[in-house]
């Protein structure tokens, strides 16, 4: 088969490297892939979000299967578009793509059928929120309504803090329209977990469960980042904790989205907080996560293009999903200064890495006598262990051989998820 991946992330490099491993891949196309994706992929330098580009693409390209990743395309209706020429593919259509790009109708959805979420309300006007902030006790999030790279979500402790949030979101647009709306939620605590799953729209297959590591700091201190590191499987989330997000969240969700007309099909995200009162829902992505993908499909024993055929096919009842037991840890390695400024174009030297440990190119091209940096996080070193301890041990153990000018990384990745595993 002849596969179109769209991206060109850490997330995409992971997805292509467990896609070949199934025999019957003989080519990927790379829409526009990274520097190391060029090794195993042929690469095109057309935009994710390009549709017309990715489209007049596919007519010259013999494409059996399109897996579109990254969220913009997805809420721009680019499986639409693929499957509207006859392309099968992998991701949810723009409709679904929905539980994603719009925050008020995922919370509006949740609402309507029960499913465990922070209380919220929405506000299309800049005086009704300030007014309701006025009116309410801190500490409250205030979140964009669209896509905003990750960063539309404001923790407040004080209500300055939440004016001036709605005020950034919906006087100054610092979103753009992805502010035109906004929700202000209740502030829950707990820990984080994050579940990938497989869905058809009717049967959902959770993958490993994870931890991501979102700010750029140690110890959650900083600016949030795309994700700095990943653990799996996540030590909080207990085979009891599973058994409630499978019966309260994971299939309560793809009925509500069938029931609503949208039935999703591709990788279903889920990010929750394990609260006292139980897990809730914090957010949804209408994809994989990056980094969660590439830590959490090296531990995949069956073939992914299996399950990705089955989720387009609706047959997914009747494949076999499995993970081993192993655990993965992933150590980001991004530019200083990532997520402000960062230099590009830096020689990158990769020595070598010890057994069960594998590079993963996110932000990288390639150059003469080897690869440069091209983005603001670079590179993941992924470790595959027995125990999640020996992980993240060979993941830095790793992360040693791999250097450029000012290379950074955060030296607490698993360090909460070890403290839980020994009872800390
Ligand atoms: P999101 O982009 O919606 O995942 O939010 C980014 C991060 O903000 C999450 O990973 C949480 O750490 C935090 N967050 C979002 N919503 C809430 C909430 N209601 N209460 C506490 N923390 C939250
Ligand atoms: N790592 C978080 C995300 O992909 O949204």
């Amino acid at each position: 088969m002849k596969i179109l991946i769209i991206g060109g992330g850490g997330r995409e490099y992971g997805i292509a490297k467990k896609l070949l491993e199934d025999e019957r891949v003989e080519k990927l196309y790379c829409l526009p892939g990274n520097g190391g994706m060029e090794e195993f992929a042929e690469c095109f330098p057309i935009k994710a979000t390009d549709l017309d580009g990715v489209c007049s693409f596919c007519e010259s390209h013999p494409v059996d299967f399109a897996v579109v990743t990254p969220d913009d395309p997805l809420a721009m209706g680019m499986a639409d578009r693929l499957r509207a020429m006859g392309i099968p593919c992998f991701g949810p259509s723009k409709a679904a793509a929905r539980i994603e790009a719009s925050k008020v109708f995922s919370k509006r959805l949740m609402e309507k059928y029960g499913i465990p979420t922070a209380g919220a309300a929405s506000f299309d006007s800049l005086e009704s929120a300030l007014s309701y902030v006025n009116e309410n006790e801190p500490p409250m999030v205030v979140k964009a309504d669209g896509l905003a790279l990750g960063k539309g979500v404001f923790i407040c402790r004080t209500r300055g803090e939440a004016e001036s949030a709605v005020r950034e979101l919906m006087e100054n647009r610092l979103f753009g329209e992805s502010g035109s709306r906004i929700l202000i939620e209740e502030f829950l605590e707990g820990p984080e977990v994050s579940v990938l799953s497989f869905t058809d729209g009717k049967t959902i297959v959770p993958m490993v469960s994870s931890m991501d590591h979102k700010t750029v700091g140690e110890g959650g201190s900083g600016p949030n980042t795309g994700g700095m590191g990943v653990i799996a499987p996540n030590p909080f989330y207990t085979e009891d904790i599973a058994k409630t997000c499978m019966e309260r969240i994971f299939l309560p969700t793809i009925r509500a989205m069938e029931a609503e007309g949208c039935p999703f099909s591709g990788c279903l995200y889920f990010g929750l907080m394990i609260t006292k009162d139980g897990p809730k829902v914090i957010e949804y992505n209408c994809r994989f996560g990056d980094p969660e993908a590439q830590t959490v499909l090296p531990l995949m024993e069956t073939s992914l293009l299996c399950a990705m055929l089955a989720c387009e096919n609706g047959d997914l009842h009747e494949t076999e999903i499995r993970f081993s037991d192993k655990a993965a840890a992933n150590v980001v390695l991004a530019s200083g200064g990532y997520p402000g400024s960062y230099k590009k174009g830096l020689p990158i030297s990769i020595g070598p890495l010890p057994a069960g440990v594998h590079p993963v190119h996110a932000g990288t091209k390639r150059a003469e006598g080897g690869f440069i940096t091209a983005g603001g996080r670079v590179m993941n070193v992924v470790a595959v262990a027995e125990t999640l301890e020996e992980a993240v041990e060979k993941a830095y153990e790793g992360a040693k051989n791999i250097v450029w000018e000012n290379v950074y990384m955060r030296r607490d990745i698993g360090r909460t998820a070890l403290e839980c595993i020994k009872g800390e």
